[in-house]
């Protein structure tokens, strides 16, 4: 559950598209993932066991993955962009837990819930009255909406658990191919390159 990868790298090249999105890119994603995972790997070695979490969505059930097209900016959803990043958010937390495997370090991803949080700052109005109704009126509050990355971060229950998918405090299936381990080896290599990372780097 990190932060630390810079904003320019999450957005790089991609102006025209409206903030929310443009945080969500799925390149950006899957790299600005990897930078910030890729330095503290040491560090969790080091400080064994650990958890990485990755938190992801149920809408990646709405995208499918085109390892030759991840920034697919010409869908007429524009939100579109945001449901790929999230497929690829899973894809590579299950692949980072397969590499991580005999570490004591793991791996694993959720869907927090819909939930009243700054995500929405961005919708551009008129829809943000009207989702201002249904978020206010339908969503998780914010502290409802952290249990399952609290519950994935430090329940005893999930020791030495990886490689999985949560939602609500509970184990989830994925769909086939979130779950395609070649595609998500390819997403991999992928991300490395625009993490300017090698293979044989100790950090990964
Ligand atoms: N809210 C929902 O209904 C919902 C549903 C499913 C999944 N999710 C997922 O939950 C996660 C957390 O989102 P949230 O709902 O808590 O949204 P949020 O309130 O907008 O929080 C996002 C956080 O990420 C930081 N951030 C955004 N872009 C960044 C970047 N490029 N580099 C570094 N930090 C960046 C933001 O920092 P600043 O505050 O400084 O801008 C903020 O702290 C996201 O992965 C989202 O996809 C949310």
């Amino acid at each position: 559950m990190w932060s630390s990868a810079s904003r320019r790298d999450a957005g790089q090249g991609h102006g025209a598209v409206p903030e929310m999105l443009r945080q969500w890119i799925p390149g950006g994603v899957t790299h600005s993932v990897m930078q910030a995972t890729a330095p503290a790997s040491d560090l969790l070695k080091r400080s064994a066991p650990s958890r990485i979490v990755v938190v992801a969505s149920e809408l990646y059930r709405l995208a499918s993955l085109n390892l030759n097209n991840l920034n697919p900016s010409s869908s007429w959803c524009p939100a579109y962009l945001y449901y790929v990043s999230k497929y690829a958010n899973i894809c590579f937390t299950l692949e980072l837990a397969r590499r991580l495997e005999g570490t004591s370090v793991t791996a694993n991803c959720l869907h927090p819930g819909m939930v009243d949080s700054g995500i929405w700052r961005n919708v551009p109005f008129p829809l943000n009255w009207a989702l201002k109704l249904v978020v206010k009126g339908f969503f998780k509050t914010p502290a409802q909406g952290c249990q399952t990355s609290v519950y994935v971060a430090c329940s005893e229950e999930l020791n030495g658990v990886t490689g999985r998918y949560f939602m609500d405090c509970a184990e989830r299936t994925l769909n086939r191919g979130a779950m395609d381990e070649s595609k998500a080896k390819k997403l991999w290599e992928l991300s490395e390159k625009f993490a300017d990372l090698r293979p044989t780097d100790p950090k990964i």
